[in-house]
């Protein structure tokens, strides 16, 4: 970097060109803690707790120009593509199925009934995130906001022993937050760039991304109010995957439509909002009593559908054997 672009990069809020004490108090109010999720920022956000219209602009643009966010030639956007990271779900099938494992700076929503195993993804990704990049990993910490009180510490372990880390340490990379309320899910979220930064967070949970929304808005009036919260709630997730090169997974459950007759009626909850925002999406179910599940990829910006197994067992998720296929 020359010196001149370095001149240009600031640590914290306080450093950008027109943010004295106050403007940053008020800039954490809205979330705001660091450079990059500034950068991400609308000036909308900003007038709303009285920054005016020109400093916002300013403000932004120099959170823009440190991170080095906003224009970008055709060939640095293959660099940034190159960035993207891939982290394995301890099946080879099913990284497979989604392209080589999660992609970071996205977000990829696994839907699926009770018990289909939506949590031991997620429990497996917290302990898979830690392992170096050659092993699948991301080097880096996971924070799992959990909305049903169904993070389990047992279940970590069992997973980090099964490949010979120790749980102790794996403990210490996540980091939690429970959700009591969709309101209180949304404020997490909106304070979370801090710890992401503080802590090499590079996977982002929300476990369930929808139970508390469809809880709370109950009724056709409240249905327009809970989609726009849920689209807001999901554009802050894909700012804080794209400004930290995290992996952002989310998980939903599923209700039956009674106005399908002929295929499955079971749909993901958070209609048009979650399927359009969701990049990634993969249908759960089990395959009989036993711990085979079938994974399907309804949908993805460039990979073909398509249906692989994995299992659950006491080690974790894991590759099917092949006398053992349903
Ligand atoms: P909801 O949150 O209720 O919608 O379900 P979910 O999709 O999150 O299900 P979850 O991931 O909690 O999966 C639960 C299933 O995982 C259980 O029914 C078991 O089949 C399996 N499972 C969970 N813990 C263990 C374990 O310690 N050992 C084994 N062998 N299987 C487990
Ligand atoms: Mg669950």
């Amino acid at each position: 970097m020359s010196s001149e672009e370095s001149e240009r990069r600031y640590r914290r809020i306080e450093d950008l060109p027109g943010v004295g004490p106050s403007i940053a108090n008020k800039l954490r109010e809205l979330g705001f803690h660091t450079v990059e999720s500034l950068a991400m920022a609308t000036i909308r956000e900003l007038v709303q707790v009285g920054i005016g219209k020109k400093r916002a602009f300013e403000i932004i643009n120099a959170a823009r120009a440190s991170s080095s966010l906003s224009f970008i030639r055709a060939d640095e956007l293959i660099e940034k593509r190159q960035n993207i990271l891939k982290l394995t779900t301890g099946s080879k099938k099913l990284d497979a199925l989604l392209g080589g494992g999660i992609e970071t700076q996205a977000i990829t929503e696994f839907y699926g009934e009770y018990g289909s195993g939506k949590s031991q993804i997620a429990h497996q990704l917290c302990v898979n995130v830690q392992l170096p990049v050659e092993r699948g990993g991301l080097d880096g910490g996971a924070l799992y906001i959990d909305t049903e009180n169904t993070f389990r510490t047992e279940r970590i372990s069992q997973m980090a022993e099964h490949m010979g880390l120790d749980p102790q340490e794996i403990f210490k990379r996540i980091i939690l937050a429970e959700a009591y309320t969709s309101d209180h899910q949304m404020f997490l979220l909106e304070n979370a760039d801090r710890v992401i930064k503080e802590n090499n967070i590079k996977l982002i949970i929300i476990d369930s991304l929808t139970a508390h929304f469809r809880s709370e808005y109950i009724g056709r009036e409240s249905l327009a109010e809970r989609q726009q919260k849920l689209n807001q709630h999901m554009h802050k997730l894909i700012r804080l995957a794209r400004a930290f090169n995290a992996v952002a997974f989310v998980t939903n459950q599923v209700m039956s439509s009674p106005d399908v007759f002929f295929g499955d009626s079971i749909r993901p909850i958070g209609g048009h909002i979650v399927a359009h925002t969701s990049h990634t999406r993969i249908y759960l179910r089990k395959a009989g009593r036993g711990p085979v599940r079938i994974a399907r990829l309804v949908s993805s910006p460039y990979l073909p559908e398509g249906e692989c197994v994995f299992r659950i067992t006491e080690n974790g998720i894991e590759d099917v054997e092949e006398n053992e296929r349903r």
